[in-house]
């Protein structure tokens, strides 16, 4: 019995365990109820008398051994079973994220600083316009075929049922507001929304962005509007971009013109952005028309100006490939913390 001891005493010690299933697989062999130790005990009684204070203390010594490796073992699992429960305080910290700025924000921002540097104020008016500034008033009467051109969202008032109101179709209203309430010489730039009851497609949006240009002087030319349109367009997209101005029509400007500029994908040469033309438009612009001037009092014989409308989302989506423009106001933040 005593070298039996030995080989089991040996074995305890060389019991691989390296996880709690083979800690539970050494309890079960060893001390359990119907484990080998418990055994041996019963078998005791069995021992010669000479025999027995020997094989009793060798016993107990491999008993405690057992019990010993089985504890410290234990509370060692235990520990870093625990250990994933509670808080590892030398882990990196989970990442947060602050947020940045809105795409249309960046370009906002951007527009606003080339403009400014070369003099022109930023001046704001309502989103919700009365029908007088966005149309009468821009030589645009009711039932002209022009105001088709834009679908409008009317908007009844039930305070002042006088007047009637529109959510803006453009930024040109504010063009009225600024030659009412200053005198020439004027030259502003107005950032804001805009609204149109389009059907929502990758191409139109209900609600985007204009930068509206107004600057009237005594001698303002054609030449200073296509002068100023470039400057902005190359700082805007870089040195190489060239800019066009095709004829077309507004009832607020005489001439008007469609604003292109060269297709920075492919530098002109025709590719699929800018369906092989080599140019793409960017907003609408023109000589502020005589009767735009007679509704705010000023005399057309004395003062010209341009004014011009740039559309915020097309430059920003032409700037950076963006292919749906309802991709801006879906709040995917995936999207939007791209840039
Ligand atoms: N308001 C016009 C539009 O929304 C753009 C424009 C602005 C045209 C100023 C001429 C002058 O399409």
């Amino acid at each position: 019995m005593l070298s039996n001891l030995a080989e089991i005493e040996q074995e305890i010690n060389s019991f691989p365990v390296t996880g709690p299933d083979e800690l539970e697989n050494f309890r079960l062999k060893f001390i359990s109820r119907n484990g080998l130790l418990t055994k041996l005990f019963e078998e005791l009684k069995n021992v010669s008398r000479e025999e027995k204070p020997a094989v009793g203390k060798k016993l107990n010594e491999v008993k405690k051994l057992a019990e010993g490796k089985y504890n410290s073992l234990k509370e060692q699992f235990d520990d870093t079973t625990s250990a994933k429960e509670t808080i590892d305080l030398t882990l990196p910290a989970a990442e947060f994220s602050i947020g940045r700025e809105h795409l249309i924000s960046q370009t906002l921002a951007e527009m606003v600083k080339i403009f400014r540097e070369i003099g022109f104020k930023v001046t704001d008016g309502p989103e919700l316009e009365e029908e007088f500034y966005n149309f009468d008033a821009l030589n645009t009467p009711a039932h002209h075929p022009a105001r088709d051109m834009q679908d409008t969202f009317y908007v009844q008032s039930k305070v002042d049922k006088d007047k009637k109101y529109v959510l803006r179709t453009h930024t040109s209203p504010v063009q009225i507001r600024t030659m009412l309430a200053n005198k020439p010489p004027l030259r502003i730039i107005s950032p804001g929304k805009v609204f149109r009851n389009e059907t929502v497609t990758f191409k139109n949006y209900f609600m985007f962005h204009q930068l509206e240009g107004l600057y009237v002087d005594k001698n303002v030319s054609m030449q200073d509007l296509k002068g100023v349109l470039a400057y902005f367009f190359k700082k805007f997209y870089g040195e190489k971009t060239k800019t066009r101005f095709i004829p077309s029509f507004f009832p607020f400007t005489e001439p008007s013109g469609q604003i292109d500029i060269s297709c920075f994908i492919c530098g002109g040469k025709g590719c699929k952005t800018c369906k092989e033309t080599g140019w793409l438009e960017v907003g609408g612009c023109g000589m502020v028309d005589p009767n735009v001037f007679k509704s705010v009092n000023i005399d057309p014989e004395e003062f010209t100006g341009y004014a011009f409308g740039i559309g915020m989302e097309r430059i920003t989506m032409m700037k950076y490939g963006i292919k749906d423009i309802r991709t801006f106001y879906q709040n995917d933040v995936r999207f939007l913390d791209q840039f």
